[in-house]
């Protein structure tokens, strides 16, 4: 659906050229929802708007759809823009039009005929579930309600791939839950190819499939936003990956339980993909004379399964504690006994 080969992207600066995108080497398949994740200045925005043909590629070629976008230009770029659209960290709106004529706009532009614009209209309204705010402007919706008018809008002439520029990034995490529950929705209701990009490790590993690490221009990790979490490979992959995986209290808590308990172990465990949580504990319980308390985790789900980190202190007889920690070795999971009492 969207192959980038050999993408460089020069702009002049007073230090010389500045290489924002370089050696760029990307295929994303139909359906996906692909996330590129980096820090500020690593060149996220200027590789997402050469995709609609915001920006042109110094070097290579970027392809969306069967049409060479860094090659087209005029009439032909417009069509192209039908169907890749995008919505924006600062939602891009017209604050003089209510939301339906918001909602409208592009579908004047494409010539659509009244009638049919505004049938077109409510259904999107349905879709992104604004009923009731059709007559509202800009300035009276929340955060939440202005993106899903650009959820909408963008929407409006059916595109194939939607682009999306750190769209989350200005609302609160509640906001952002409801908006990315909106994206993937859509991603499966009408196949759309989602190509989003953040600097928030949350969003990734909550609606992506894949996901690129982007440093300095260039993609120094990609894989399944699973793999990357079970085994990321670069230091900027695993401070991301930490971003969401490890409690933020982690070294106070493993030196507060130190002191804590005077006997048994305190053991750490990182759960990733298949393995659940809970019939581990479980079966834990049930299969040793040992005494678990849970302490303390962050665990939640991607789109292929659940990772997190869980702290348990292990209490007992010290050959059943051993046989234990022997058992959770034995299983999926990611084990490190931090204390020994
Ligand atoms: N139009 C431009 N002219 C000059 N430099 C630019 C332009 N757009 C982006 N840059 C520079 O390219 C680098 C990458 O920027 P950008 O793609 O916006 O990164 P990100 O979206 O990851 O924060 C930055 O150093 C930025 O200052
Ligand atoms: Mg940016």
């Amino acid at each position: 659906m969207i192959s980038i080969k050999d993408v460089r992207k020069v702009f002049p600066s007073k230090q010389g050229q500045l290489k924002a995108v370089d050696d760029v080497n990307l295929e994303i398949k139909e359906g996906e929802i692909f996330g590129v994740i980096g820090y500020s200045g690593a060149g996220k925005s200027t590789l997402i708007r050469m995709l609609n043909g915001l920006e042109l590629p110094t070097e290579g070629s970027v392809t969306v759809a069967g049409r060479v976008i860094s090659k087209i230009r005029g009439s032909e770029l417009r069509k192209a823009r039908q169907e890749i659209s995008m919505i924006f960290q600062h939602f891009n709106l017209l604050w003089s039009r209510t939301v339906s004529e918001n909602i409208a706009f592009p579908l004047e532009i494409a010539g659509v005929g009244g009638l049919e614009r505004q049938k077109r209209v409510n259904e999107l309204i349905k879709l992104v579930g604004l009923e009731g705010r059709e007559n509202a402007y800009p300035s009276q919706l929340s955060g939440g309600q202005k993106q899903r008018v650009g959820i909408a809008r963008a929407l409006a002439n059916n595109p194939k791939v939607l682009l999306c520029d750190e769209a989350t990034s200005a609302l609160d995490p509640q906001t952002t839950d409801s908006i990315l529950d909106l994206l993937v929705d859509i991603n499966k209701r009408l196949g759309l190819t989602i190509v989003l990009i953040t600097h928030e490790m949350h969003v990734i590993r909550k609606i992506c499939h894949r996901v690129a690490v982007m440093e300095s221009g260039r993609i120094v990790e990609l894989g399944q936003v699973l793999e990357v979490f079970k085994n990321p490979e670069q230091p900027i992959t695993k401070r991301f990956v930490q971003q969401v995986t490890v409690p933020e209290e982690t070294k106070e808590t493993a030196e507060h339980l130190l002191e804590r308990y005077q006997s048994g172990q305190v053991v750490q465990l990182s759960f990733i993909g298949e393995s659940v949580e809970q019939p581990l504990i479980t079966n834990l319980i049930r299969q040793n004379n040992v005494t678990v308390n849970i302490l303390q985790g962050k665990i939640s789900q991607t789109q292929s399964g659940s990772y997190g980190t869980l702290f348990i202190h292990l209490d007992g007889d010290e050959l059943e504690v051993n046989k234990a920690v022997d058992y959770i070795r034995s299983q999926q999971v990611g084990v490190e006994v931090i204390s020994n009492g």
